[in-house]
């Protein structure tokens, strides 16, 4: 399939004729004034979450012309591709189908789609153990040894989803091969009570081999010895899972980006922290925001208009990050797993066909949760001399039970979306704040399985739309590859000190830490 490059189309001259006509001057104060209904055209509900998009630098028009730049681009040519199971992934050759891991059965539980029909048994077979792990009281501990897509994603939503962690189980995570995390965590756990679970989608990543080994080790040290038991290999190599000693493997297929598989078997540590029926709700949840982005009208299709904002924004607007500030301490890692979703998929230089771009694509994402941030590095979004789009998230329903708290934390994030807007002048000097800084308010009903579920699909697949405008591979990641490859190269230097043909910094370093 052959897209317009974005910056070839007519849509994205006219955007740039309407960035100099009106979008670069827009004020949102000016906007809410003159349009009454500005809050109910730029927000809108989708599946298990509500979203507010109108304090955004952005007017009907600059949108409508932003639907007919991803109309140009063949977003929803590329989203039906996707969804058809077409090899997407060109640089790879793979089909991009982490929407199957959601996909429900159809009535009767016969399909003929093979991968579904996979899909189906290893997550019965995955959720089966999964309860049975809960129900052994012989594992108290359960250590997850992945790195990026294999520890972001089940980290965090294990985290999030700390309300509905019912077993008593400690849940770990150990990614870093900096052995002081691994370390840390072996002092306060047992052989005989612990479950590793080594979850590598390749089987081959250094950091989680070398983790994986230490721990295997240990293990046989403290008279562990019954490895099937204690050791169970979540990955798509099984072979290489057999061959390190693992025999209880979960496995998934090569259709499943790392970033995508925390609805795979990557997912295990959030079964067996929420159960098998919490693990079947946050699929549903996620199923429900494929749904609607497949079928909603491009309008009010939530994660085309994200994605669309986020491209208006780089391309036109120049921002170069976005701050993402989860209003629930529970979603603390909420920004560094979005990090690798986004970073990781749209931070590329090159089209599909490896030309360069002349336009700005992923931005820098970052941030912290609320209220802490606002003690931190508000300061600069409110003062600062750069725009940083923040994306709000606020859960209306607590599940904490302490008076006082919640309503603190709500009034809170709407007074900083709020501030940041309004600004305030003629204070004077320091006390000046310039206002008309965007932010969009994503806000859930409850943090749930099912709700959490929505809110990650709605993110991939928002990623997904600023993607297709670039005219990206968003599912390769070669970027990581040059660090490993060097990696290998300098690890017997430190042993050996042979410095030669390395550039002059690296070479003094080198012997420095020699
Ligand atoms: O190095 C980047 C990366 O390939 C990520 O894309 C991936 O999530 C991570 O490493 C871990 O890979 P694996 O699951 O194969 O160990």
């Amino acid at each position: 399939m052959t897209r317009m490059r974005c910056d070839r189309t007519p849509a994205w001259r006219a955007l740039q004729t309407l960035y100099a006509s009106s979008g670069a001057g827009l004020d949102l104060r000016r906007l809410f004034s003159q349009d009454p209904s500005r809050f109910e055209a730029f927000s809108q509900t989708a599946p298990h979450l509500f979203a507010d998009l109108s304090k955004n630098l952005i007017d009907p028009e600059i949108e409508r012309q932003l639907f007919v730049l991803a109309r140009q681009c063949g977003v929803e040519e590329h989203r039906d591709a996707m969804f058809r199971g077409d090899v997407i992934n060109t640089t790879e050759q793979r089909a991009v189908k982490h929407f199957l891991l959601r996909s429900p059965l159809p009535a009767g539980g016969v399909t003929d789609d093979p991968d579904l029909r996979a899909v189906h048994q290893t997550l019965d077979a995955m959720l089966v153990y999964a309860e049975g792990i809960r129900a052994d009281s012989g594992i108290t501990d359960v250590v997850n040894i992945g790195i990026g897509g294999s520890d972001l994603g089940p980290q965090m939503a294990v985290l999030a989803l700390d309300a509905f962690a019912t077993t008593g189980k400690r849940m770990h995570f150990v990614s870093n091969v900096d052995g002081h995390e691994l370390a840390a965590t072996l002092r306060a756990i047992k052989p005989r009570n612990t479950l590793f679970l080594i979850a590598s989608k390749t089987f081959t990543t250094i950091e989680t081999m070398t983790n994986a080994q230490s721990a295997k080790r240990w293990f046989e040290a403290g008279g562990g010895t019954d490895i099937a038991r204690h050791f169970c290999a979540l990955t798509s190599n099984v072979a290489a899972a057999h061959a390190f000693g693992i025999t209880t493997t979960f496995g998934f297929w090569d259709w499943v980006g790392g970033r995508y598989s925390l609805w795979s078997a990557i997912g295990l540590p959030i079964a067996i922290a929420i159960g098998s029926q919490g693990f079947r709700e946050f699929l549903a949840g996620a199923h429900a925001m494929d749904g609607h982005f497949r079928s909603a009208p491009l309008e009010s299709n939530l994660p085309v208009r994200l994605g669309l904002l986020d491209v208006w924004y780089r391309n036109f607007l120049g921002f170069t990050s976005r701050s993402v500030a989860p209003y629930h301490s529970a979603m603390r890692r909420w920004p560094a797993y979005l990090q690798q979703l986004e970073m990781e998929s749209n931070g590329k230089r090159v089209d599909t066909q490896g030309e360069a771009l002349p336009f700005d694509t992923a931005p820098v994402l970052w941030g912290e949760p609320g209220t802490n941030g606002q003690h931190a590095y508000f300061q600069m979004l409110h003062q600062g001399t750069d725009v940083v789009p923040v994306e709000f998230l606020a859960v209306k329903k607590s599940q904490g039970a302490l008076p006082g708290h919640h309503e603190l934390l709500l009034a809170n994030v709407l007074a900083q979306a709020q501030a940041l807007m309004v600004g305030q002048a003629d204070a004077g000097g320091q006390r000046d704040f310039p206002g008309n800084r965007p932010s969009t308010f994503l806000l859930l009903e409850e943090l749930t399985p099912t709700s959490l579920g929505a809110l990650i699909a709605l993110q991939e697949h928002r990623v997904f739309v600023s993607g297709s405008v670039w005219g990206i591979d968003s599912f390769d990641q070669w970027g990581v590859e040059l660090g490993k490859v060097l990696a290998k190269d300098i690890e017997p230097r430190l042993h050996s000190g042979d410095t030669s043909g390395l550039d002059g910094s690296t070479a003094g370093l080198l012997r420095r830490l020699k």
